[in-house]
């Protein structure tokens, strides 16, 4: 388990650590990486100069070799260097399921929510309304979350870094005690001349460098924000929109891997992971351009999607609760429903990216593979039973109901079976 926190204890101050064990039991302590970044990161302007404030220093210490499913308790500390402590308060978690381990796993994604203030107060323009509701409603229901995926757009502070401290504070409840992953959004990252696959203004000149030093996720160069992840009976393969990911890029590679690597019979929930919509969307400004989609999004994943069989991709970026039939093509290969048995046949595709930020309109031609459209805030919940039943459930933020549902149930043998494109192409003399 990774714990991340800010101070204002540079390494010449204090001695970051983490003093933590079982519940009740012995506490031992681990040492905490520290990292800072200055003005001079920052790509450009509100970041580097009306937006920018210090950071502080952001510490990050690896727990090790947890017992799986205990639960764990943990506080903060700076030993400084008159001897005397500074402490945070204790926060506990329970540790993950080992990979592969057949129990109940309940995993919540969303994206683009944001933060506010609860009275109202200091909000420029309520840029995202949902995003009390959505974050209530996960703190109500935490009991019931073993992790969290937060598929970019995370902060919106866009250039004025206290508002990272603002979104952070409210959702530390949650990010406290669970695993709290990220992904890296246009909001995160883009910035003209930077590197980013695209050259717009979205980040406010931060070009990455907040999300990629606050948040540690296992990518092997956070620069890259792609990543995969093991979480009990599921394998994540996160992307990062904001990098190409088409065919012949290194990331198209690590996607590749990410899918095929997963043994279905320990992991049989595959889940595709990313920000902008490289699925299938109905959002206002994909249908303008006709594409239903990012441009280029799916053309050279599909493929991938198909072959390794990806139960469900989700995405962000369109603020808004849309479910696809499974789909392949562009054609439903079986009708949308409410369970699903027997053999994969096509991975559906979700968007949830109606995490608090102002809600996205959808286009207003419904097309054939759009089965449920919520212009609404909400988030998803997974629940994995075991190996063989795998729940989807849609809820508002506002009243944490669930509006849309499917199952998954199926065997072993089910994945192994051949779908359309998912077996290698082989002759009858073969
Ligand atoms: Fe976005």
């Amino acid at each position: 388990m990774a714990v991340t926190w800010t101070s204002g204890y540079s390494t010449e101050e204090a001695v970051p650590f983490v003093e933590w064990g079982e519940l009740e039991g012995p506490q031992i302590r681990s040492a905490a990486g520290t990292l800072t970044f200055s003005r001079a990161h920052m790509c450009d302007s509100p970041a580097r100069t009306v937006g920018w404030r210090d950071p502080g220093f952001i510490h990050t210490s690896f727990l090790k070799d947890l017992w799986p499913n205990l639960l764990y308790t943990y506080k903060l500390g700076h030993r400084l260097y008159n001897g005397s402590y500074i402490w945070s308060q204790s926060y506990t978690f329970r540790a993950s399921p080992y990979p592969g381990q057949d129990s109940l796993q309940r995993v919540v994604i969303f994206g683009d929510m944001g933060k506010a203030e609860a009275d109202g107060s200091n909000e420029y323009n309520n840029y995202q309304p949902g995003s009390l509701n959505t974050t209530y409603q996960l703190i109500k229901d935490l009991k019931n979350i073993d992790i969290v995926f937060h598929i970019g757009d995370l902060s919106y502070a866009n250039g004025y870094l206290s508002q990272w401290d603002q979104f952070t504070a409210q959702v530390e409840p949650i990010a406290s005690t669970v695993p709290y992953m990220v992904g890296s959004g246009n909001h995160e990252r883009d910035w003209p001349g930077t590197g980013s696959f695209y050259a717009n203004m979205d980040s406010g000149g931060e070009c990455g460098v907040l999300a990629e030093t606050m948040f540690y996720v296992p990518a092997e160069n956070r620069q890259k924000f792609w990543y995969k992840t093991d979480f009990g009976m599921f394998r994540f393969c996160i992307a990062d929109t904001e990098h190409d990911w088409r065919p012949g890029t290194e990331q198209y590679k690590f996607i590749e891997h990410c899918l095929s690597t997963a043994d279905r019979e320990k992991q049989p929930w595959l889940i595709f992971l990313a920000h902008r919509v490289l699925g299938y969307s109905s959002g206002e400004f994909y249908g303008i351009e006709g594409t239903f989609e990012e441009p280029m999004g799916r053309d050279g994943l599909q493929e991938l999607w198909q072959k390794h069989k990806v139960d469900i991709a989700l995405y962000g970026h369109v603020h808004n609760y849309e479910r696809t039939c499974p789909i392949y093509q562009s054609t439903c290969v079986r009708e949308a429903a409410h369970h699903y048995t027997g053999p994969f046949e096509a991975t559906t595709h979700v968007v949830v990216g109606g995490g608090g930020s102002s809600l996205a309109k959808f286009a207003p031609l419904r097309t054939r593979w759009s089965y449920y459209q919520d212009y609404d805030f909400g988030f998803v919940k997974l629940t994995a039973f075991n190996q063989s039943t795998l729940l989807l459930e849609y809820k508002k933020s506002r009243d944490g109901l669930v509006y849309d549902y499917f199952t998954i149930t199926r065997d072993y043998r089910d994945i192994l079976d051949c779908a359309v494109d998912s077996c290698s192409r082989t002759s009858m003399s073969s």
